[in-house]
């Protein structure tokens, strides 16, 4: 019995797919405390903020998130408020938990959240507020409980960290340097994952999982990780993200269009069109190299889905560079594009560069953007027509539907199955109304 025992808990997430993962561990440990998960924020006994700070927008709705619950905490002082993840752990961020926002009662960094629950349990005993920011990790690695959010989807860590050092990015100084888990640890995830607990879909994260290995004593590389992962028997698909262009070889390519495991889908950011903004953003590729790749990509799977970041507004950025990340879009055709305005982060190189772009201009040229993409998109439904994916199989509202790797629906609807969660291949045949509707070959 432990003092949090039956009580209930909330987790609010921000930031990317390895917050969300995060989380994921979060709601593991707080469930080995024999805590219950409740929706209420007001109502819960544990409220985590796991938060990001990669844009400031991100460090705002956080911030006045975490302030709204002022009130509620002064009205239960039993309340127990924690906060931690990449904001904390920045050195000069915007908001200083460790003196202000006295309300929190924990405060940790990325570091040391795997031992929650250790510093919930001494917070009940003392009542002291609690801030702990290691500078490096120190606990282990591997966390025991996690309680997923989704059924057919699981992520999987591969590496932690990140060593690129981009300009304009916080993630190196607040998830520190590239630290990959052994391939028989992720190996032994995957197979229980796929095999006792049903998943369709292996996601494994890293901020570049192409630098996968290369720290460990016995060198692996990404490709290798790879197809190691593709010898698990089931019926099952893998995904992966975030890959550096600058780290994606030929072998990737290759392993890539041989293994019918691995989905046909690529993540590919690639921030700006202009090669002298991708070495200001210290992106270590040129826009010459980044096309090849594509080309390469498309000629080695034709029916690959491919997505991408892009910043615009980076310090310097003229309307000449800009408008060579407008044709990029043009000439690559993603399936999907996240564009974002450049946001200074302290402790940055790029947030002391001269030349800083204003906000109206960000906007303005990230609308374009945005605007532009919705045309592609709207024109890229003519390349389903008449080709067949290999999709997994829904119920969705009472109609089979199929989704192909990179996400599209394809509606099915003369066909009358008798389960879903499964693969099967689904030939287009219709396009009406911006939905793609197909046959089971
Ligand atoms: N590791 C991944 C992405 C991590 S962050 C990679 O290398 O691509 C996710 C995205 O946020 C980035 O791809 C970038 O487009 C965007 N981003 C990062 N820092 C930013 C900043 N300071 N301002 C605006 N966007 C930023
Ligand atoms: Fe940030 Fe660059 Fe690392 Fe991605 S590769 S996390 S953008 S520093
Ligand atoms: Fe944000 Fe941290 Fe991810 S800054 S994007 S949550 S690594």
């Amino acid at each position: 019995m432990n003092s949090y025992e039956g009580k209930t808990y909330h987790v609010v997430t921000y930031g990317c797919q390895m917050n969300v993962h995060e989380s994921e561990k979060i709601r593991g440990i707080l469930s080995t405390l024999n805590m219950l998960e409740t929706d209420d924020v007001e109502k819960a006994d544990v409220v985590v903020f796991n938060t990001c700070c990669i844009r400031e927008g991100a460090e705002d709705r956080a911030y006045n998130n975490i302030m709204a619950l002022k009130k509620n905490k002064e009205e239960n002082p039993n309340k127990v408020i924690v906060v931690l993840g990449c904001m904390p752990q920045q050195k000069e961020g915007k908001y200083d938990f460790s003196k202000k926002l006295k309300h929190v009662d924990i405060v940790l960094g990325t570091h040391n959240t795997n031992d929650l629950a250790q510093y919930l349990l001494k917070y009940a005993i003392t009542k002291k507020r609690i801030v702990d920011i290691w500078e490096k990790p120190k606990s282990n690695l591997e966390s025991t409980a996690c309680v997923r959010d989704d059924f057919v989807n699981a992520y999987v860590n591969i590496i932690y960290g990140c060593n690129k050092f981009c300009t304009y990015c916080i993630v190196p100084y607040v998830r520190g340097r590239e630290m990959s888990r052994t391939p028989q640890t992720i190996y032994a995830e995957v197979k229980d994952l796929v095999q006792n607990k049903g998943y369709k879909y292996i996601t494994l994260l890293g901020q570049n999982v192409n630098s996968y290995g290369k720290d460990l004593k016995e060198k692996t590389t990404f490709s290798e990780l790879l197809s190691y992962l593709c010898t698990i028997e089931g019926d099952f698909k893998i995904k992966f993200m975030t890959s550096h262009p600058m780290d994606l070889g030929d072998d990737l390519i290759k392993t890539m269009k041989r293994e019918p495991k691995i989905a046909k889908t690529l993540h590919l950011p690639v921030q700006s069109g202009s090669s002298k903004i991708l070495k200001a953003m210290n992106r270590h590729y040129d826009i010459k190299h980044y096309k090849q790749i594509i080309r390469k990509l498309k000629h080695a799977m034709p029916n690959i889905s491919l997505s991408t970041d892009i910043i615009v507004g980076f310090p310097g950025e003229t309307e000449k560079d800009f408008m060579q990340t407008y044709k990029l879009l043009k000439y690559v055709k993603y399936d999907q594009v996240f564009a974002f305005m450049y946001s200074p982060r302290t402790g940055t190189p790029a947030a002391k560069f001269e030349n800083q772009i204003d906000e109206k201009t960000k906007n303005v040229r990230v609308n374009k953007l945005l605007r532009l993409q919705k045309i592609i998109q709207k024109d890229q439904m003519k390349k389903y027509f008449n080709k067949t994916y290999n999709c997994l199989i829904k119920f969705i509202n009472g109609v089979a539907v199929g989704i192909t790797d990179g996400g599209k629906e394809i509606y099915i609807p003369n066909y009358k199955f008798v389960n879903q969660n499964y693969f099967a291949l689904v030939k287009v045949e219709g396009i009406r109304n911006h939905k793609l509707s197909g046959v089971i070959k």
